[in-house]
C-alpha cells in the first residue's frame, strides 16, 4: 500500500513531490518522507500524515530539481521517523524509496553486518540501500549497474527509485511485482506507483515491466534494461484520465463520489458493448477467443476481497446462463495450493487495481499450468492487464476511496455481459429470452440512480444502528455474495464486526448470536426464494434481532415484519446484485462517517 513519487527535470522537485504524495494518500499510510538533491542530499521524513512532513520541513532547505518521495504503510518495523523512507546508505550519499517486501532481507543483512554496515532502521528497504551501496563502492560501478547487480540478489517484490549524490543528474528505478509508472514530460520525468501523481503534468507514460530498470537523466533521456543488462524497448501509453477524476468534486469523501458515480460507471462499462435494441453484446477479446470460451470445460475465477465477491456472483451467472461449470478461488489460496488445471480450463482473474500481488502470483501459476487467462481489470495498463493472455477493462475510472464500490458494480456489469453473450452463443438461452434480458440490463444504470435517491432514508437508518458492535448480513442465491460484500464494506470502513451468510445457514450456528443489539441486514428481493427469506426474517425477529430489510418496491409483507426497510426497484434476479449492493454501500458509508471514521483511507 506504500506510494512512490519521484521527479527529475527543470522545475523545483519538492512541490511536485508533496502534491504527488497527497494524491497517493488515499491508500493510507503511517509515515512520509522526501529527499532532494541540490549539491547535497537533503532528506526529511516523519511519522504521520503528509502535513506533518510539510511542517517538519518548513524551514529546511528543500531546493533541488531532482527528488524522491514516499508514503509508507509499515511491513517491516513499526511506523516511526526512523523507519520512514527514504533510506540512506554509503555515508548518506545514496537514498532509496521502496514499495514491496524483500523476502531474503535477513540473510542479506547478516552478510552486510559482517562487512561492517551499520543500520539505523528495522526495514528491509535499508538493507537493499546498503546492498546497492556496498556493490557500488566495492566494484566502483555506475549506480544503475550496482542497482542491477543488487536486484539480482534479491528475492521478493519491489518498486524502487534510487538517488545517488555521486551521480546527481540521474534517477534509477526498477520494479518487480509492484507497480511503477514513468511519466515523460518536456525534458523532465516523473516516476510513481500509480499514474495519479503524474497525470496533471503529462499523459505520456511507460509502465515499467517486471525486472526492468529505468535510468532517467536531467538532459531529457531515459533508457530501459532488464536484469540481464539487455536493452528493452519502451512501450508508450497515453493516460485516458482527467485531473477532475482525482478530485472529490464537492463530495465529502471519494467513497461517496464513487458510489454516486455508479449510474455513469456502469453505463460506461456497457458503452459500445451492448445494444439492447439491436440485440447484441460485443466484447472484443471474448469474440477473439470465442472457441476457447465455447469449449471451456471449466472457468475458475480468482480474486481477493470485493473482487472475489464479484467472482462469486459470476459463478451464479455463468452456471445459470451459459451452463459452464465454475469455481471461485481466493487468489491467496490458489497460489499456494497445487491446483488441478486441465486442458480447456479458463482462469479469469478479477481485480480493480490490476496490481494485487496474490492475484498476480495466481495468474503466473495458472499460466505455468497451461490455463488460458482472461483478465477483468479496472486500471488500464496495470500488471494484471498486461500479464493476462486477453481480457476486458471495466472502465469504472480511478477508484480512489479504499473501499471498492464502483469497481464492484463495474465487475458485475462486465461479467454479466460475458455470461449473457456466451449463453446466447452457446444456445443455452433462447433468442427471445436474451433480448428481454438485454432490454432489462440496459435499464440498470437508471435503476441504480433510483436507489441513490433513497440516500436520506438510508442515512436515517444508519443513525439508528451506528453504535452496534456486530452486524449480520443475510442473502440467498444471487444475493448471497452481496451479503458478504455488504459485511466487508461495513467492517472495512466503520470497524464494526460484521459477517455475511447465506440466509439458510443462519440456523446452523450464527442464530445463537442474535439478540436485541444485533442489526441483521437481510437482502430480501429474491422472487424464487421469497417465502424462505420471510421465514429467515421471522427467525431473527423471534430472537429480537433488529431487521433492516432490502426489499423490492411495494413489498408489504416484509415491511410489516422488519424494523427498517429499504426499497429498491424490481429487477430480474440475475441483475439483483447490481442494485442490492448499492444501499449496502451507502449504509456502510453513513455508519462509518457517523462514527468519525475517515472512510477513504486505511486506519493508521
Ligand atoms: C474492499 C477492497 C478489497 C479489494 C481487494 C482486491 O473494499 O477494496 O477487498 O477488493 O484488496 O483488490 P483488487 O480488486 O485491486 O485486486
Amino acid at each position: 500500500m506504500c506510494g512512490i513519487v519521484a521527479y527529475i527535470g527543470q522545475q523545483e522537485a519538492y512541490p511536485i513531490l508533496i502534491k504527488g504524495l497527497r494524491r497517493l494518500e488515499y491508500r493510507g499510510y503511517d509515515s512520509a518522507g522526501v529527499a532532494m538533491m541540490n549539491g547535497k542530499l537533503n532528506v526529511y521524513k516523519k511519522k504521520g500524515k503528509v502535513d506533518e512532513l510539510v511542517n517538519f520541513a518548513e524551514n529546511q532547505d528543500k531546493t533541488g530539481t531532482i527528488g524522491i518521495a514516499h508514503t509508507r504503510w509499515a511491513t517491516h518495523g513499526e511506523p516511526n521517523d526512523k523507519n520512514a523512507h527514504p533510506h540512506a546508505a554509503e555515508g548518506e550519499k545514496l537514498t532509496i524509496v521502496h514499495n514491496g517486501i524483500i523476502e531474503n532481507y535477513e540473510v542479506l543483512k547478516k552478510a552486510l553486518l559482517k562487512q561492517g554496515h551499520i543500520f539505523k532502521s528495522d526495514t528491509d528497504t535499508e538493507v537493499l540501500a546498503h546492498l546497492i551501496g556496498e556493490i557500488k563502492e566495492r566494484e566502483q560501478l555506475p549506480i544503475e549497474e550496482a542497482v542491477r547487480l543488487a536486484l539480482n540478489k534479491v528475492i521478493g517484490a519491489y518498486a524502487i527509485v534510487v538517488l545517488d549524490s555521486d551521480e546527481p543528474d540521474k534517477l534509477v528505478a526498477a520494479r518487480k511485482s509492484s507497480p511503477l509508472v514513468l511519466g515523460i514530460g518536456e525534458n523532465e520525468f516523473f516516476l510513481a506507483s500509480d499514474a495519479s501523481p503524474i497525470v496533471e503534468y503529462t499523459k505520456k507514460v511507460v509502465y515499467i515491466n517486471d525486472e526492468e530498470i529505468v535510468v532517467a537523466t536531467k538532459d531529457g533521456n531515459f533508457n530501459l534494461r532488464n536484469l540481464r543488462n539487455e536493452e528493452t524497448e519502451p512501450r508508450f501509453h497515453y493516460l485516458d484520465m482527467q485531473i477532475e477524476m482525482l478530485e472529490k468534486e464537492g463530495y465529502d469523501y471519494f467513497m461517496l463520489k464513487e458510489i454516486f458515480q455508479q449510474p455513469r460507471s456502469v453505463a460506461d462499462c456497457m458503452r459500445g458493448r451492448l445494444n439492447a435494441e439491436k440485440n447484441w453484446i460485443l466484447l472484443n477479446d471474448v469474440e477473439n477467443n470465442l472457441e476457447k470460451f465455447l469449449h471451456a470445460n471449466r472457468i475458475i475465477f480468482i480474486g481477493c476481497g470485493t473482487s472475489w465477491h464479484a467472482g462469486l456472483v459470476a459463478e451464479y451467472l455463468f452456471e445459470d446462463i451459459a451452463r459452464i461449470p465454475v469455481e471461485v478461488e481466493y487468489a491467496s489460496e490458489f497460489r499456494y495450493r497445487n491446483p488441478v488445471i486441465r486442458e480447456g480450463d479458463i482462469v479469469i482473474p478479477i481485480s480493480q487495481s490490476g496490481e494485487t500481488a496474490d492475484t498476480l502470483a495466481a495468474i503466473e501459476l495458472a499460466k505455468q499450468k497451461g490455463a488460458f487467462v482472461y483478465g477483468v481489470v479496472n486500471v488500464v495498463g496495470s500488471s494484471i492487464a498486461r500479464t493476462a493472455h486477453a481480457g476486458s477493462y471495466i472502465h469504472a475510472g480511478p477508484e480512489i476511496g479504499v473501499a471498492s464500490t464502483k469497481a464492484f458494480t463495474g465487475q458485475l456489469t462486465l461479467l454479466t455481459m460475458m455470461a449473457l453473450y456466451l449463453g446466447h452463443r452457446k444456445g443455452t438461452i433462447s433468442n427471445d429470452h436474451y433480448h428481454r434480458l438485454l432490454v432489462e440490463f440496459s435499464k440498470i444504470p437508471d435503476k441504480i440512480r433510483q436507489v441513490l435517491d433513497y440516500d436520506k432514508e438510508i442515512q436515517a437508518i444508519a443513525q439508528q444502528v451506528r453504535n452496534a458492535q456486530n452486524a449480520l448480513y443475510l442473502g440467498r442465491g444471487y444475493n448471497f455474495p452481496v451479503a458478504l460484500e455488504g459485511a466487508l464494506k461495513l467492517k472495512e470502513i466503520s470497524y464494526i464486526h460484521a459477517e455475511g451468510y447465506p440466509a439458510a445457514e443462519m440456523k446452523h450456528g450464527p442464530i445463537a448470536l442474535i439478540d436485541a443489539l444485533m442489526p441483521v441486514i437481510v437482502i430480501a428481493t429474491n422472487k424464487s426464494a421469497y417465502e424462505k427469506i420471510v421465514s429467515n426474517i421471522q427467525e431473527v425477529k423471534a430472537r429480537r434481532g433488529v431487521v433492516i430489510a432490502i426489499v423490492t418496491e411495494g413489498d408489504q409483507q416484509i415491511r410489516r415484519m422488519a424494523d427498517f426497510v429499504i426499497e429498491i426497484p424490481e429487477v430480474e434476479e440475475i441483475f439483483a446484485p447490481l442494485i442490492s449492493a448499492v444501499p449496502l454501500q451507502l449504509l456502510a458509508y453513513h455508519i462509518a462517517v457517523m462514527r468519525g471514521c475517515n472512510v477513504d483511507q486505511l486506519v493508521i
